[in-house]
C-alpha cells in the first residue's frame, strides 16, 4: 500500500502544533522512551497499517491493557495509572504538547505503566492494537464537534464502534463520558444499538475518573456530564 499524502476521510481532531515548554521539552528528553516510536504510512499520527504493537514488550510485562484514546494533558491516565500500578495503561493521542505534558505528570507521580502513542485512534484501532487486546477502552471526553456542519468529525459512529469491538476484549468495557447532551444521546444510541455490546447504560459517575480540565470546563458551563458504559458481547 502506498504511503498517503494527506487524509481522504475527516477525522476527528485539528492539526495543532504548538511548542514545548521547558519543563515538557526536559520530561521528554529523559522519558521519551515511553511514547512509543510507531512506523508512520504518511502524516506523522498515521500508522503502518501492516504495525501491529507488542503490548506485552512495550511495557515489559504481561498485564491488562486500559487504552485512553484521546488522553489530553493525562490527567485521568496517570492519575489511574497510580492508583492501579498492576494494570498496563496505554494512551492514544495526536497533540504532542499534550503528550509531553503527560510526561512531566508521570515524572511528578512517579508512575511507570504508562506508554503512549501520537496516533490517529482509530487507525490505532483498524490495525496497530491487536484484536482482543484491549481489557478496557475509555474516552473521556472526545472533542464534540457540535455545529452540525462538523458533526461527522465526531470520534463515536457506527464504523468506530466496530472498531472498538475489534480490540476490546470478550467480556471487556468500554466507558465514555461527556458533557455535550447531543453527543452522549449519538453515543448511547451508536453502542446500543451495535451487536458487538451488550448492557449500554447511562452510568453513575467513574469514580477511576479524575476531574480533568474538560470536565472542569463542562461543570463551569452548566452542562450536564454523562457516563456510558457497555460491554463487549462474547462472540
Ligand atoms: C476535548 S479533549 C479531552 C482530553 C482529555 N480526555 C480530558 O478529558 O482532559 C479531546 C482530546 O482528544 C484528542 N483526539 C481527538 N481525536 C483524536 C484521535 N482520532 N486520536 C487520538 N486523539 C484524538 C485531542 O487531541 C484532544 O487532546
Amino acid at each position: 500500500m502506498e504511503p498517503l499524502a494527506y487524509r481522504t476521510h475527516p477525522v476527528s481532531f485539528t492539526r495543532r502544533g504548538g511548542r514545548l515548554t521547558e519543563r515538557q521539552q526536559n520530561a521528554w528528553d529523559t522519558l521519551g522512551a515511553y511514547v512509543l516510536d510507531v512506523p508512520r504510512h504518511g502524516p506523522n499520527t498515521s500508522v503502518d497499517p501492516h504495525y501491529v504493537l507488542d503490548t506485552a514488550g512495550a511495557f515489559g510485562r504481561e498485564a491488562p491493557l486500559i487504552v485512553e484514546i484521546g488522553s489530553g494533558r493525562g490527567e485521568a491516565l496517570v492519575h489511574a495509572a497510580a492508583e492501579h500500578p498492576e494494570l498496563n495503561f496505554l494512551g492514544l493521542e495526536v497533540y504532542v504538547p499534550g503528550v509531553a505534558q503527560t510526561l512531566v505528570t508521570m515524572r511528578h507521580a512517579q508512575v511507570e505503566n504508562v506508554r503512549l502513542v501520537i496516533v490517529n485512534a482509530a487507525e490505532a484501532l483498524t490495525t496497530m492494537l491487536p484484536a482482543g487486546s484491549v481489557h478496557e477502552l475509555r474516552i473521556w471526553f472526545p472533542d464534540p464537534w457540535h455545529k452540525s456542519k462538523h458533526r461527522k468529525r465526531r470520534l463515536v459512529t457506527p464504523a468506530f464502534a466496530e472498531l472498538a469491538a475489534r480490540v476490546i476484549e470478550p467480556a471487556g468495557t468500554w466507558r465514555l463520558a461527556t458533557d455535550w447532551e447531543d453527543y452522549a444521546e449519538q453515543m448511547h444510541d451508536v453502542i446500543s444499538h451495535s451487536p458487538q455490546f451488550s448492557g449500554c447504560e447511562w452510568s453513575p459517575r467513574f469514580e477511576g475518573r479524575v476531574l480533568t480540565r474538560f470536565e472542569r470546563k463542562g461543570l463551569d458551563a452548566g452542562r450536564l456530564i454523562r457516563d456510558i458504559s457497555a460491554v463487549r458481547r462474547t462472540p
